[in-house]
Formats: C-alpha cells, sequence, structure tokens
C-alpha cells in the first residue's frame, strides 16, 4: 500500500504541531506549572524541550522518514527483532493517553454548552469551582461528551490523514493564538494580576524539587507529544527533501510558546481573582470563565476559547488515534476502518472508568492515586521518559549511520550532526535516568 504524503511542508509543520499543541498547553501546563511553584518550573522546563526534546523529535521524524513505517514498523525495519516492543510500548503509551485525553477533551465540549447558556459568566470563586466540580463528578454527563469527543475524532481520522488534519489546523492554530493574545492582556490589567506575572515569570530555585524534576520532563515530552510513535508516523509521511531540523525547530517553538501564552493567560488572572493556584486539573476552566466575565462581549470570547480549544484537542487526539490505528492496521493487516472503530471503542471503554475515578469511584486508588490521575502519572512521569531513554539510545547508537544518512540527505551540517549524536548517546540517557532515579 502506498502511504500519503502531506501536500508541503508547511502542512508537515502544521500537522506535527497540531498533534504537540493542544490540552497538553493550554489545559495541563498551567496547572502543572502553578502547583510547582511556577518561573523555576518553566524554565527548566523551557530547557527540557530545547535540548533533549529537539535531538528526540528530530531522531524520531528520521527514523520514521527512514523506515517509511508507522512506530512499531520502523523499529522492526532498522532496527531488527530485538526493537519493535519500543514502538509497540510506544503505541500503547498513546492509547493510555487516548483514554483520559478524550474524557477532558469531552470536558471542552461541554464549557462550549456552558459556555452558550451563559452558567459560567460569573468571577464568584465558589460558582465557577462548584459548576467543574458538579460536572466531572457527575456519573453519566461527562461520559456522553468523552463519547462526542472520541466520536469527532474518529470522524476525522476516517477522512483520512492529508484532508482531515492539514485543513484543521491551517485556519484556527492562528485564530487560537489571536485570541489568547486577546485574553493574555485582559488578565493582565486586572488588578493583582502582577502577582500572577511575577510568580510565573521568577525562577526561585531554591523550590526545585525531584517531583518537579520528573513533571517538568513529563510535561515537556507530554506537550510535544514525544516518545510514542507520533513524529515516527508523521515522519513516515515526509517527502525525501523537507528539513527535518528546522521543522522539529518550528513545531517545539510553535508549542513552547502556546505553553508561555497559557501561562501569561490564566496565572495573572488566578492571582487576579484570588484562587486557588494548586486547584489542580481544572484550572484553566475555572479561572477562564471569570476573565470573560469581565469582558465586554464575555460570552462570545468564551464560546470561541472553548471552540478552538477543542479543535487543538482534536488536531493532538487525532495523531494519538493516528498512531495506534496505523500500528494496528500494519501489524494485523486490518483495514483502516475497521481498525479505527475497534481502537475508538476500547478507548472509550477505557475512559470510563477515568472519568468516574474523579466522581463515584474516587475511593478506589491505586498508590493513593485514583485512576485518572494514575493513568496520567504512568504515563507522562514513567513510561514516556523511559520509552525516550531507549529512543535515544536506538538514535544514537544502535542505527545513527541511518539517521545521519537521513539528516546530512536534508543538507543538515557537520556540527549538528554532531551535536545531535553527542545528546541522543550521552545526554538524553544520562538525563533523563538521572531525574527518574533521584525521584525516587
Ligand atoms: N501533545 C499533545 C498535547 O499536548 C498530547 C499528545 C501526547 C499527543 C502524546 C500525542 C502524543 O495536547
Amino acid at each position: 500500500m502506498s502511504r500519503s504524503q502531506w501536500g508541503s511542508r508547511l502542512g508537515f509543520i502544521l500537522a506535527a504541531a497540531g498533534s504537540a499543541i493542544g490540552l497538553g498547553a493550554i489545559w495541563k501546563f498551567p496547572y502543572v506549572a502553578a502547583t510547582n511553584g511556577g518561573g523555576a518550573f518553566l524554565f527548566i522546563y523551557l530547557l527540557i524541550c530545547l535540548s533533549v526534546g529537539l535531538a528526540l523529535m528530530l531522531g524520531e521524524m528520521a527514523l520514521g522518514r527512514a523506515a517509511n513505517s508507522n512506530a512499531v514498523g520502523s523499529f522492526r525495519q532498522l532496527g531488527g527483532r530485538a526493537w519493535p516492543w519500543v514502538g509497540f510500548t510506544g503505541v500503547l503509551v498513546c492509547f493510555l493517553i487516548y483514554s483520559f485525553y478524550s474524557v477532558v477533551g469531552g470536558w471542552t465540549i461541554a464549557y462550549i454548552g456552558k459556555s452558550l447558556g451563559g452558567s459560567i459568566l460569573t468571577s464568584d470563586a465558589k460558582v465557577l469551582g462548584d459548576t467543574f466540580n458538579d460536572f466531572i463528578t457527575d456519573p453519566v454527563q461527562p461520559l456522553i461528551y468523552h463519547g462526542l469527543f472520541a466520536g469527532l475524532t474518529l470522524a476525522v481520522v476516517l477522512g483520512g490523514v492529508q484532508k482531515g488534519i492539514e485543513n484543521l489546523s491551517k485556519f484556527l492554530m492562528p485564530a487560537l493564538f489571536v485570541l489568547m493574545l486577546v485574553l493574555i492582556v485582559r488578565g493582565l490589567t486586572l488588578p493583582g494580576a502582577m502577582d500572577g506575572l511575577l510568580y510565573f515569570l521568577t525562577p526561585d530555585f531554591g523550590k526545585v524539587t525531584g517531583n518537579m524534576l520528573v513533571d517538568a520532563m513529563g510535561l515537556a515530552f507530554f506537550s510535544l507529544s514525544l516518545g510514542m510513535g507520533v513524529m515516527i508516523t508523521y515522519g513516515s509521511y515526509v517527502g525525501r527533501d523537507t528539513p527535518l531540523l528546522g521543522s522539529s525547530l518550528w513545531v517545539i517553538a510553535l508549542t513552547v510558546m502556546t505553553c508561555f501564552l497559557a501561562g501569561l493567560m490564566v496565572l495573572p488572572a488566578v492571582f487576579a481573582f484570588g484562587f486557588d493556584p494548586s486547584a489542580g486539573p481544572g484550572l484553566t476552566f475555572i479561572t477562564m470563565p471569570a476573565v470573560f466575565a469581565q469582558m465586554a462581549g464575555g460570552q462570545l470570547f468564551a464560546v470561541l476559547f472553548f471552540c478552538l480549544l477543542l479543535v487543538a484537542a482534536l488536531t493532538s487526539s487525532v495523531s494519538l488515534l493516528e498512531v495506534v490505528v496505523s500500528a494496528v492496521m500494519d501489524e494485523f493487516k486490518l483495514p483502516r476502518r475497521r481498525a479505527a472503530l475497534l481502537v475508538s471503542a476500547g478507548v472509550f471503554l477505557l475512559g470510563i472508568p477515568a472519568s468516574l475515578s474523579l466522581g463515584i469511584w474516587s475511593e478506589y486508588t491505586v498508590f493513593g492515586k485514583g485512576f485518572f490521575d494514575l493513568l496520567d502519572y504512568v504515563t507522562s512521569n514513567v513510561l514516556m521518559p523511559v520509552g525516550e531513554v531507549l529512543l535515544a539510545i536506538f538514535v544514537g547508537w544502535r542505527v545513527w549511520p541511518v539517521v545521519q544518512g537521513q539528516l546530512a540527505a536534508a543538507g543538515h551540517t557537520p556540527v549538528w550532526l554532531r551535536a545531535m549524536r553527542g545528546f541522543c548517546r550521552y545526554v538524553a540517557p544520562v538525563l533523563i535516568l538521572g531525574i527518574l532515579v533521584h525521584n525516587l
């Protein structure tokens, strides 16, 4: 079967950035940064993205293009028999992430409805907190929206790679940026917002803990969609002469910028309204309506914001589903339609306990964590870092000549190549393992 290709280099960058930019940047980054002390977390997050993140993204893209195959097949083709299970683990992680991602994606759909109804357009912390909690702890409603989100993702994926993803990202991503800028200006001009700005931008390295390092690393990989074969799969649709370094730099820059903007959008407002910065996963959903309530035409902004957040989430969930479907299709020789339906059904089922663990099943915990938190923690802070180490070893040691050939063919200079090899061989494994072990 011939593999489809991106329509253009821009299409590829937008699709990869579309995968990276999503709930990770706008929902997860603000609350994880807020609970981890703000400025120092931001600094460490940026450092990891721009060093190890860049090397691994380049590595994944080069692997995909060299093997011209999915996440599992690429490891098999290039590495031989021992390696495909690294790809399999990545695909499994995508599946696990997608299950709770779809639950949160459902929240954004629900919030479009709440914005239309106008019930959340208030700056009253209690009302906003209660609205969010009542909703996520409800045994039925979040499941309906979770199903809706998974269904939407399925529809996009069955529409085909190029049509579905490229078209969606091209117009709506820039719109999201503009809207975020408007919201930042509104937030920053609220009385008391400066405290939040300082909290977000002033690094206090006395607050650095092992836990924070693992969180920053996990979020870096999560937000860049790294270590699970997304960039391998997307890289396999790339033309021979596309410069990969420039493309990965663009993807990382856009993602990091979105995280930064999301922080600027949420944290000053949190402080201005006197909300609790450590409110956890509800932070963006609880804070932003308070900002809308302070704006002329606030309802319109609210609807627009949650619609654009939904699109950003969809371009990411599409990549999660695409990786799993692409692997299932090639490995089990299933037609695309059947593979996509099967995987989506599985994701929907797994999302049910994830969602219920925030409400009626909250008393069932493992290591003190409910199922939702456990899925999130195990994927971002355990499986992904371990996968990154193996990926770095694979790229830096096992198949370096192939990767080097890919990069050299696209015109990358020897200095970059040597730096990249050093990062994959030594810096990434030592750094990632160091952080993991330190945290134990
Ligand atoms: N990077 C996406 C986000 O931040 C989530 C994601 C993770 C997508 C891993 C694909 C793979 O929303």
